[in-house]
């Protein structure tokens, strides 16, 4: 690299809307130390896999990726080549022996050391992998995307050890940022022209800074002028309490919306899975939130084939699904990732059994979705309007208040709100026109 030349840095981010906050976090940090973002690995000085380790099939991809990038080290030797995040942390030094030509390793408690380690030259690749419980990088900038939504980190870390979940120890001890830092977040976001936020935490709803817990932040992030919507993910069911309930019932900034992984409907597994709650628990959570919070729209994550996973148990959680009637669910295969407790019981349920209880799994999904939108047909939706719609040309496209995407023929304005009456819709779509009047 020429000196006196500014050097670039080029990021590709795996994994959960929380690497795609620590991606921003990265170049903000990088940008206060002299880097400039460039958009693609051919002129990067720096490139950065920024990774996540919690299904086998990322950690794959991540290795494939990284094989094709060895291409620009071979052409431009003075490249560095990092992996920074959940997957660097979970592999560690297997990740070197199949990735050789990887300078970095950088943990999701070392970003801070980032700078300093690119402009050492050659380091040990391993001198990042130290967990740290008091990180929280409150002090550091954060260079987020334009729009109208802003993801604010607001904890990090967590402290639940469900036993199929390698999170914990990738990322950590659960540990909050300080409300008043998150308060002046929001505001400064407000100021900037967003009009959504949304605050991000592996277990979001364990916040607490020590004074406030995630209700109080939720109180206070509700009346900052100028933010229209609020929504947060992911929740742990076991942490919802009643404050949590009665503030997004009682302040109209909080969107009537709630991500709420159950992972299964069978109390023997969420035994094993040690998810602190029995099915009958969750579905009177969800009859209080519906009660309270009216037209709240419920999505969740599922993960079939899990140790010890029989017809019976799998029948227990289609049948929850059935009766709680999602609007949509993220649905996965058991993935055995080693450190875990679940790993020691191996992976018994074939894999052709485990694709077989996830197509039946996206197909009652996919129906329950589709008649919970078509039941909309007719009705108004507030819109806050993101941009330009895929297609067709002309149209406009943004999220209702209960999450769920909607598109209408423009003219009209991002950031602002527009009433749509729904016309049509998908499993995974509204379609309408702007109401008048
Ligand atoms: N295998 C499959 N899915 C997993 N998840 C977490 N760990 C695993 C695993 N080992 C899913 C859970 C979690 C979501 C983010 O990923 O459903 O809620
Ligand atoms: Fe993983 Fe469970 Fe923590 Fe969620 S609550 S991050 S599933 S250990």
């Amino acid at each position: 690299m020429d000196p006196g030349r500014v050097p670039t840095v080029y990021i590709e981010t795996y994994g959960c809307q929380m690497n795609v906050a620590d991606t921003e976090l990265v170049l903000g940090h990088l940008a206060a130390h002299g880097y400039r973002r460039t958009t693609g690995p051919d002129t990067a000085d720096v490139i950065l896999l920024n990774t996540c380790a919690i299904r086998e099939h990322a950690e794959e991809r991540v290795i494939g990726r990284l094989g094709e990038l060895a291409r620009y080290k071979r052409r431009r030797p003075g490249v560095r080549l990092g992996v920074t995040g959940c997957m660097a942390q979970h592999l560690r030094e297997r990740l070197r022996e199949r990735a050789p030509h990887v300078d970095l390793l950088v943990g999701p408690d070392a970003y801070r050391r980032l700078p300093e380690l690119l402009a050492a030259g050659n380091v040990d690749p391993h001198v990042a992998l130290r967990l740290d419980p008091e990180e929280t990088y409150a002090d550091l900038p954060v260079a987020r995307g334009a729009g109208v939504r802003a993801w604010v980190t607001v904890m990090r870390g967590c402290d639940r050890f469900c036993t199929f979940c390698i999170v914990p120890y990738v990322r950590g001890r659960e540990r909050s940022l300080p409300g008043p830092v998150l308060l002046d977040q929001v505001r400064a976001l407000a100021a900037a022209g967003v009009r959504e936020v949304v605050f991000l935490g592996q277990t979001v709803n364990a916040y607490h800074d020590g004074s406030w817990d995630f209700a109080d932040l939720v109180r206070h992030a509700a009346r900052v002028p100028g933010i229209l919507r609020i929504r947060f993910t992911s929740p742990h069911p076991s942490d919802m309490s009643e404050r949590l309930i009665d503030a997004m019932a009682e302040c109209a900034t909080v969107a009537p919306q709630l991500h709420l992984p159950v992972q299964s409907g069978s109390d023997r597994v969420l035994t094993r899975m040690q998810r602190e709650y029995r099915a009958a628990e969750y579905e009177s959570l969800v009859a209080r939130l519906r009660a309270r919070v009216a037209g709240i729209a419920l999505s969740t994550d599922v993960i079939v084939g899990f140790p010890g996973e029989d017809e019976a148990d799998f029948a227990a959680t289609e049948a929850l699904m059935r009766r709680v009637h999602y609007d949509s669910a993220f649905l996965f295969k058991y993935s055995p990732r080693e450190g875990t407790r679940a790993f020691r019981w191996g992976d018994p349920v074939p894999d052709d059994e485990k694709a077989r209880r996830l197509e039946r799994l996206v197909g009652l999904q996919e129906t329950i979705s589709a008649e919970i939108n078509r039941g909309l047909v007719g009705s108004e939706v507030e819109v806050l309007v993101e941009g330009p719609a895929r297609r067709p040309a002309g149209w406009m496209a943004g999220k209702s208040r209960e999450m769920k995407t909607v598109v209408f023929p423009g003219p009209a304005t991002a950031g602002a709100l527009v009433r749509v009456r729904v016309e049509s819709a998908t499993s995974h779509t509204l379609s309408g026109a702007a109401a008048t009047g």
